[in-house]
């Protein structure tokens, strides 16, 4: 017997670093859910917005308790997948590698490079059943392009509509030496600490996801080192800014997929089974 979930939510934001809540949000209510996992970063809430129902979660816990490396994606993606999500958007801070992504900036990445260091669970698939699934285009395109139109609209939003984000593994920053390889070898835009395996992981779900990265600082390349007192001042302007942004981009969203222009929601289809 199939038994539907107590709530149901269409559109799920996945909070960053000073991304805690969703305001906006009405008819607030907020679920434990339950995965095979164990538990997710916090208690889901769920409320209306612009007349469809978002999950919020945040990644890292309501105040901040879960570092990067600790945080239990495979719990976060199938309790969004369970109440049945379709659309994620992620929100994350990032530290620039080029001159030209300030901080303060937004950057919705096309592509990434993944340099965690393999203590993370990265699939669902274990064994059992096997699926090596396509990330050659790892974000969902009609996503990535409603955020650069929602963003569009902003004149205080200063949007970069790709880019390539490095995901290291943390919690600590990266070396000197580190950041110039990122940057004048691996040819990177952004770097960050969550990106990966949450984007593998909403590629294996069937997910359309996408990525808004808020820069907050020039990491080491450029002269003076970051601080985590630099990311926090950026990073609470920034909240400000994206809490703008969201009704809109959700504003935007079909109520379906889009199954012409990604192939999120099929990518098992075309995976190696
Ligand atoms: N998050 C914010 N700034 C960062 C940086 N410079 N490196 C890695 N993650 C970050």
């Amino acid at each position: 017997m199939l038994v539907e979930p107590p709530v149901k939510a269409e559109v799920a934001v996945i909070g960053g670093s000073g991304v805690y809540s969703l305001p906006g949000l009405a008819n607030v209510r907020e679920y434990k859910v339950y995965t095979p996992y164990g538990a997710p970063s916090d208690n889901i809430i769920v409320g209306e917005l612009n007349g469809r129902t978002i999950a919020f979660l945040p990644r890292h816990g309501r105040g901040h308790r879960i570092p990067p490396h600790r945080v239990n994606y495979r719990a976060n993606i199938w309790a969004l997948k369970s109440i049945g999500v379709k659309w994620v958007i992620a929100v994350s801070a990032v530290g620039s590698l080029r001159e030209d992504y300030r901080p303060g900036d937004f950057v919705v990445p096309d592509q990434f490079i993944d340099m965690t260091k393999g203590v993370r669970a990265f699939t669902f698939f274990e064994g059992g059943s096997v699926a090596h699934v396509s990330v050659a285009d790892p974000f969902c395109e009609c996503l990535r392009k409603k955020i650069l139109e929602a963003a569009g609209r902003h004149s205080d939003i200063r949007v970069h509509g790709k880019g390539t984000y490095i995901c290291i593994e943390g919690p600590r920053f990266s070396t000197r030496a580190e950041s110039r390889v990122w940057r004048d070898v691996f040819k990177a835009d952004i770097v960050g600490m969550t990106l990966v395996p949450e984007v593998n992981l909403a590629c294996e779900a069937q997910l359309c996801y996408a990525t808004i990265a808020m820069v907050t600082d020039y990491d080491v390349w450029a002269e003076k080192p970051v601080t985590a007192e630099e990311v926090v001042a950026t990073m609470r302007r920034n909240t400000e800014k994206i809490q703008k942004l969201l009704p809109d981009i959700i504003g935007l969203l079909p109520s379906e997929p889009c199954r012409e222009e990604c192939s999120c929601c099929r990518s098992l289809e075309t995976a190696l089974m």
